[in-house]
C-alpha cells in the first residue's frame, strides 16, 4: 500500500536503499529512483512494466550536478538550459560512463531535466545523485497529474508518494535532442515550441514517419485510456451516440451528450492542457464505449495536446 505524504526525509531513506518513490513535478508525477544505481532503475522498469528499449530521464537540481553525468553541452543546449531550467524541458545530451546503460537503453545520450517544482527541487537538493523518473503510470496509460492518480495505478507497487498537489502544467516536458549541435523536437510538451524558437531560432521536428517506430521515445501508442478514442472535427459531433460516447472539447458545450469534459470554457490553451489527462481518466471510468476529442489549434500547448490525443487514438 502506498502512503501519500510530504516527508522528504523518509523519501531520502527509501531512495538511499534503492527503493522507489513517486515525486511531483510541474509537468506530471514521476516514479523516481537513484539514477546512478542499476538496481533502483531496474525496479522502475519492473513497476511500470516498461520495455527496456524506452530510456529514462535523469532529474537534478543544478547544471553543476548534471555536468557529472553529461559529457558536453552543445551551445544551443546551454542557451536552452539557461533560459528554461528549472522547467518543463528535457535535453538529450551525450552522457558519461557514470550513467548505467539501463537508464538510457545503451544509447550514448541521456535525457536530463531540472524540474520547476518546489517539493521535488527540495528533495533533489538533498541528494548527491540524480533521480531517474519516468511518468508514474503503468506503461502506455495516461500520465498522473495528482498524487491520487499515482495511488490509483501503482498502489501495490510502491511504498510512498510525495505529495506536491496538482501539477501546474499537466503535460510531460518538451524533449529536445541535437543533431550536429542543431536542436530537434523529439516530443511536444509543456514548453511551447514558440518559446524555444525565440531563443535558438527555428527548430526541426522529428515526425513519426521519419523514424523507426520502435526508436526510443517514438512509440506511437501512449498516454492512452483503456477505452477506444477518436479525434474528430467538432462539426461531426452529431454523428455520435449521445449516451454511449464521452466527449472532450476545448470550449464548446456538447449539448445532449451525457458524459463530457470542456477543457477550458474561456478558451485558454494552457488551462486546457492542464485538464486534459484528468478528463481522459474520468471519462475512461464511465460506461461510455468511445471517447471522442476535438482537434486543438496548432499553437502553443495545442501542439502537445494534439500529439497526446493522436497517440491516445492510435490504439
Ligand atoms: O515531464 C516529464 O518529462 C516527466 C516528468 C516525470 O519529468 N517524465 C516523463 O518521462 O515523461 P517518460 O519516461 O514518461 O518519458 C520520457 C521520454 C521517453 O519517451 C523516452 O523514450 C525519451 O524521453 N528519452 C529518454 N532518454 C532518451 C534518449 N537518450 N534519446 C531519445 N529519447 C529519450
Ligand atoms: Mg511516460
Amino acid at each position: 500500500m502506498a502512503t501519500i505524504g510530504t516527508d522528504i526525509d523518509f523519501c531520502i531513506e527509501l531512495l538511499n536503499k534503492n527503493e522507489l518513490v513517486a515525486i511531483p513535478t510541474e509537468t506530471v508525477y514521476g516514479l523516481a529512483g537513484n539514477g546512478l544505481s542499476s538496481e533502483a532503475v531496474a525496479k522502475i522498469f519492473e513497476a511500470k512494466k516498461r520495455p527496456f528499449f524506452d530510456p529514462l530521464i535523469l532529474h537534478t537540481d543544478t547544471l553543476l550536478k548534471a555536468k557529472k553525468f553529461i559529457k558536453e553541452i552543445p551551445e544551443k543546449a546551454q542557451l536552452l538550459a539557461d533560459h528554461f531550467w528549472p522547467g518543463p524541458l528535457t535535453l538529450i545530451l551525450p552522457r558519461t560512463d557514470s550513467v548505467p546503460d539501463i537508464v538510457c537503453s545503451g544509447l550514448p545520450t541521456v535525457g536530463v531535466r531540472i524540474p520547476a517544482h518546489p517539493v521535488s527541487l527540495g528533495l533533489l537538493q538533498k541528494l548527491d545523485y540524480p533521480l531517474a523518473a519516468p511518468s508514474a503510470n503503468p506503461f502506455k496509460y495516461i500520465s498522473p497529474t495528482t498524487a491520487l492518480h499515482v495511488k490509483e495505478q501503482l498502489n501495490d507497487r510502491i511504498q510512498y508518494i510525495l505529495d506536491g498537489g496538482s501539477c501546474s502544467i499537466g503535460l510531460e516536458s518538451t524533449i529536445i535532442g541535437f543533431e550536429n549541435d542543431q536542436p530537434i523536437v523529439y516530443r511536444f510538451g509543456g514548453l511551447e515550441i514558440e518559446a524555444i524558437e525565440k531563443v535558438v531560432g527555428t527548430v526541426k521536428t522529428l515526425t513519426q514517419n521519419e523514424v523507426n517506430p520502435s526508436a526510443p521515445g517514438m512509440l506511437k501508442l501512449h498516454y492512452a485510456p483503456t477505452k477506444k478514442m477518436q479525434l474528430i472535427d467538432i462539426a461531426d459531433l452529431n454523428k455520435f451516440d449521445l449516451k454511449r460516447t464521452g466527449v472532450i472539447t476545448f470550449t464548446e458545450n456538447p449539448e445532449g451528450f451525457l458524459k463530457y469534459k470542456i477543457l477550458s470554457p474561456s478558451g485558454n490553451i494552457n488551462e486546457a492542457a492542464n485538464s486534459l489527462f484528468a478528463a481522459m481518466r474520468e471519462l475512461d471510468k464511465t460506461d461510455v464505449d468511445l471517447i471522442i476529442a476535438e482537434k486543438f489549434p496548432e499553437i502553443g500547448l495545442g501542439r502537445a495536446i494534439n500529439d497526446r490525443l493522436n497517440r491516445a487514438c492510435s490504439k
